[in-house]
């Protein structure tokens, strides 16, 4: 075995910002390999990848509040380099016998950094934007602190004790806004703790290769492959690391988007050569929709259909034991809130709910990985980009986007409105979301609603589609998309004059909150 990849990272120590992940994210970027965990979790555990360094995340409370979350002495003992960022640096402070305080005005938004040099600084120029978000600030540094950086609202911006190799900013450096919040993060993690930047793609991919065959040895693999991002770099992994002894299976529920299982069939079946076997499950799924109008009991009826199919399949199969998911990293992250709430597992896309005769070991070689990151593997695996960057799709699949009642005749249309949408989308360039751009996830729903229209001298009585589009970075929160209304009307033209059925096409402009992004 080569060294691990993990270890020698660094630990980011979550006191409940919004913004942690995403500080893990930024490491990553660097090359360097970094983990989350919560503020209250044991030093050991923390401490089992050997980290180089810590970094305390931002977090909404007030140090000086009751219960709010303090900064563990073990890691402050043990030597290694420490960056706070806003609450981290605040929490770092209290710890030291510094003093922080309430500011007369709340601080949010863009700021000008000004700084004097040093590490943390390098590249970066004398002075740059930054984004602030808090309310307390540090009155007085802890003994040893000097001051690296202020802004107009903060004297200690930034702060440093160099011989301990402790640090704190009161920005955010992992947020866009932020200039130069990369090259800090950078400074730190390779200059101030000297971690190595191994953490790339290849490396990722070489080490497990090697961990899957420890693991596997000679046995089988079974993977529900969904055409997914994440089911199908699980898939090209396991097919480089075990070959012809990962067992792959597609399931075609019949909620599927246009072309969608003729390209997951030929993809990885016909071009990548997977032992892959294509289960056309549709009339099956259409009836026991039959009649089935009501949401939850839609995805209920759609997953409990989905089991059985993949039950089947799987009983056909003597003696495999390993069963692959596409587990990722934040299903799996220990947060601050997951500390204390209880955890809400994803239970949509993973294979839970098998019944009791099926047993099988997990095989899921992605669950380190944030999504962006899965995407950099699967390029690296040579995946074609409408795999890569295919925009997520709900389990039950257009059973949820298709209220009232599912027949084949709805769903065909509702495939071809659909077909229409992104593809006007995708000439557009606008099917992925990067920097503000694009949309995040798009797509056609039919409503079982009658309009009145005329087209020629006939009048017509036809079904309404709505087009949804949202921009988002979590899917907990959304906002529609602003396309552009010469888009929006070719999409319109079309889906009426080549849509039987069709008479109506309306654009969804609710967020997320109230609204949610899928209509069921
Ligand atoms: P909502 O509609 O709750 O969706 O705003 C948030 C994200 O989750 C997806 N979604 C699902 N995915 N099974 C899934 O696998 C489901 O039942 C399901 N419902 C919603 C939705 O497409 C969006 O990306």
């Amino acid at each position: 075995m080569t060294e691990d990849l993990r270890i020698g990272g660094i630990a980011v120590i979550d006191f409940g910002s919004q913004y942690t992940q995403l500080i893990a994210r930024r490491i990553r970027e660097a090359g360097v390999y970094a983990e989350v965990f919560p503020f209250d979790a044991p030093a050991d555990h923390i401490n089992r990848h050997q980290p180089r360094g810590y970094i305390l995340s931002g977090g909404p409370e007030s140090v000086y509040k009751e219960g709010a979350p303090q900064l563990q002495p073990a890691l402050l003992r043990s030597g290694l380099p420490i960056l706070g960022v806003c609450y981290g640096m605040q929490a770092m402070t209290h710890a030291l016998g510094g003093e922080v305080a309430s500011a007369q005005h709340r601080e949010f938004g863009r700021a000008t950094l000004a700084h004097t040099g040093g590490v943390l600084f390098k590249d970066v120029p004398p002075t740059s934007l930054v984004w602030m978000s808090h309310g307390d600030r540090i009155e007085r540094p802890a003994p040893g602190f000097t001051p690296l950086a202020t802004s107009d609202h903060s004297p200690y911006a930034a702060i440093a004790d160099e011989a301990r190799g402790l640090y704190g900013v009161q920005f955010h450096p992992e947020v866009n806004h932020t200039e130069y919040g990369r090259a800090i993060y950078r400074n730190f993690v390779i200059d101030v703790c000297g971690c190595d930047p191994k953490w790339t793609p290849g490396a990722f991919i070489d080490d497990t290769i090697e961990r899957i065959r420890a693991q596997v040895g000679d046995e089988r693999v079974l993977l529900a492959l969904s055409g997914g991002v994440d089911s199908s770099v699980v898939a090209a992994l396991l097919q480089k690391a075990i070959g012809d002894r990962l067992i792959c299976c597609f399931v075609n529920t019949g909620m599927l988007r246009l072309g969608e299982a003729e390209q997951v069939t030929r993809v990885f079946r016909d071009e990548r050569g997977l032992n892959l076997t294509a289960i056309d499950a549709t009339e099956e799924f259409l009836t026991r929709l039959h009649g089935v109008t009501d949401p939850e009991q839609k995805r209920k009826t759609v997953g409990k259909a989905f089991i059985d199919t993949f039950s089947d399949f799987a009983r056909s199969l003597e003696g495999v034991t390993f069963l692959a998911q596409g587990t990722i990293y934040p299903d799996v992250i220990e947060s601050a809130h997951s500390s204390r709430a209880s955890k809400t597992i994803k239970s949509h896309h993973n294979v839970g709910g098998l019944p009791d005769d099926l047993q099988f070991e997990l095989v899921e070689p992605i669950r380190d990985l944030f999504k962006d990151e899965v995407r950099k593997v699967g390029e690296a695996l040579g995946l074609p980009e409408s795999i890569i960057w295919r925009q997520p799709f709900p389990g039950p699949g257009l059973a949820v986007r298709c209220p009232g009642e599912i027949t084949w005749d709805r769903l065909e249309t509702l495939r071809a409105a659909d077909a229409i949408f992104t593809n006007e989308l995708h000439k557009a360039g606008l099917l992925r979301h990067d920097e503000g751009m694009g949309t995040s996830q798009a797509f056609a729903v039919l409503l079982p609603v009658k309009a009145v229209g005329v087209m020629g001298d006939e009048r017509t009585y036809e079904e309404v589609v709505v087009l949804r589009a949202v921009v988002t970075d979590d899917f907990m929160t959304a906002d529609w998309a602003r396309l552009d209304s010469a888009l929006l009307a070719r999409v319109s033209s079309q889906i009426v004059n080549r849509v039987k059925g069709v008479n109506r096409v309306l654009y969804d402009i609710t967020s997320k909150p109230p609204g949610t992004i899928e209509w069921e």
